[in-house]
């Protein structure tokens, strides 16, 4: 099946998101630009700090925000998310400490404690990376993984974001998901791995 994820290769076949075709020279790039930034020694904890019941909006929308519901994700494509204030009809603090990366995947492959937090085969996790806390978007079909651009962590979405790679001290923090009515919502308060 051609994945139509594949944006800057139009027509050619490819299979690859165009996230990961780029993902070598980014994390070339990146690490570079990393390692001139003095590193943030503690990690904000907003990301844990959503309420259950929260639902879900494109963090790239700027206007006429949209609750997602599963069919809205593309399979094995990663979509930054924010959680939605229904009271204000916009994001709930735009902080990217609060962003979520969301990815639809096959149920049948993730073992039971993940499949207990996704929500139609939907799970979500906090983007910050726990290594030096760049945003964790880039899905590598080869692998399996989704993988922080920065300085290659990755990690197994289908067992609890475990670290398969890098320099990642943990696995992302597991947002649990459940559906209200048709749209995709926080199920609980997001857990470190391992709590
Ligand atoms: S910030 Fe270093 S691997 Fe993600």
């Amino acid at each position: 099946m051609k994945n139509q994820d594949c944006s800057k290769h139009a027509g050619c076949g490819c299979l690859k998101p165009a996230d990961e075709v780029d993902v070598n020279r980014r994390r070339v790039l990146n690490t570079v630009a990393t390692s001139l930034v003095a590193p943030i020694p503690f990690v904000s904890s907003e990301a844990f700090a959503q309420p259950a019941g929260m639902l879900l909006v494109d963090a790239d929308a700027e206007e006429n925000f949209k609750p997602l519901r599963p069919s809205d994700l593309v399979l094995a494509k990663p979509l930054l998310v924010f959680p939605f204030d229904a009271q204000t009809g916009a994001p709930k603090n735009e902080s990217r400490l609060n962003k979520i990366v969301l990815v639809r995947l096959p149920e049948d492959r993730m073992t039971p404690e993940t499949l207990a937090r996704s929500a139609s085969g939907v799970l979500a996790y906090s983007s910050i990376c726990p290594h030096q806390f760049c945003d964790v978007k880039t899905w590598m079909s080869k692998e399996n993984v989704l993988a922080c651009y920065c300085h290659a962590s990755k990690f197994n979405l289908f067992d609890g974001a475990k670290v398969v790679g890098g320099p990642a001290p943990s696995p992302l923090p597991a947002i649990p998901l459940k559906l209200e009515g048709e749209f995709l919502a926080i199920a609980a308060t997001p857990q470190r791995q391992g709590e």
